[in-house]
């Protein structure tokens, strides 16, 4: 793991082996099953970016690393202990993984620094120094260090997102989990936000991102997952699998996601991201392709 990295001390004392070991893990709703057997394994310094259609099961398998969601089956192993032994420090376990949500979920009668400091002093039981110092460096990372004072609703909601992400990272976690972090925010906050995901993957953090930011998935991810009908369909380095997806499910869902406008099915070979000049090339919801093709 990369030293400039700060993990929680199990982190630290944890030698070799995958940050997480995912097997057979299955969960179900009630009669409904929305993962059906998983195996996924990473490595400290891996960025996995996991992609599918929305209800492939995506969030539900992030939420069942730290436990948000109990398994129905199967194993995760997280630094090498077992988090669905019935006898796991569920808290231990989810102080090991920071998660950043679609939703920023500040607390917002709390300063930046009241959000920053508050687990860390009740679950870390750091001093109110330590974590003030702590909850200071990881804004300066998210290039927030001068907005320590504000309340969450006199930030923007990129500027609030990477307060999240502060927050997140003032555990020391051994990973991060990322579920669709951009994906409430304004087109023209997108940038700052996956901008300090790329400097925190060039750190070292071994993280776990849904995303429809393909581009993002590209550049920034290790591997790339594909996920449908809660199985992995493809796993494969990033460029490859955005690049040239092995399989047709892959194949139609990339073309959707790339090609929002698309009005016919000629070029599901182009899977590339459209680049200014390309016809495609606009905004989603853009109806200049449709409107040419009338
Ligand atoms: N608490 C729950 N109770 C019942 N069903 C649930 C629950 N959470 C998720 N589901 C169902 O599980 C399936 C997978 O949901 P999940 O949220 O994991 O999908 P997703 O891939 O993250 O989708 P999206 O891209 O829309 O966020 C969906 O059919 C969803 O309705
Ligand atoms: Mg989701």
């Amino acid at each position: 793991m990369n030293p400039g990295v700060n993990t929680n001390a199990a982190a630290r004392d944890f030698s070799g082996g995958p940050v997480v070991e995912i097997k057979g893990l299955h969960k179900s709703f009630g009669e409904r099953e929305v993962l059906g057997g998983i195996d996924l394994r990473v490595e400290a310094g891996d960025v996995v970016c996991v992609i599918g259609p929305s209800g492939s099961g995506k969030s539900t398998l992030l939420r069942c690393i730290n436990l948000l969601e109990q398994p129905t089956a199967g194993s995760i192993k997280l630094l090498g202990v077992d988090v669905t032994d019935p006898d796991v420090d569920i808290d231990a376990v989810r102080t090991h993984v920071g998660m950043v949500f679609q939703s920023f979920n500040l607390f917002p009668h709390k300063t930046v620094m009241g959000n920053l400091t508050l687990a860390q002093r009740t679950v870390l039981g750091r001093s109110a120094v330590e974590a003030r110092d702590v909850a200071l460096r990881n804004l300066a990372q998210v290039g927030l260090a001068d907005r320590a004072d504000a309340y969450p609703a006199q930030l923007s909601g990129g500027q609030q997102q990477r307060v999240a992400i502060a927050r997140a990272l003032s555990m020391d976690p051994a990973m991060m989990l990322f579920d669709e972090p951009t994906s409430a925010l304004d087109p023209e906050l997108v940038g700052d936000v996956l901008a300090v995901m790329r400097d925190l993957a060039t750190s070292g953090m071994t993280m776990i991102v849904v995303t429809h930011e393909m581009a993002f998935a590209r550049d920034v991810g290790d591997r790339v997952v594909f996920m449908d009908e809660g199985q992995i369909m493809e796993e494969g380095p990033a460029r490859q699998v955005i690049g040239s997806p092995a399989t047709e499910r892959a194949r139609i869902f990339l073309h959707r996601v790339l090609h929002p406008t698309a009005v016919d099915d000629s070029e599901l070979g182009q899977t590339e991201p459209p680049q200014p000049g390309d016809p495609d090339y606009g905004p989603p919801g853009d109806t200049h392709r449709r409107d040419r093709a009338t």
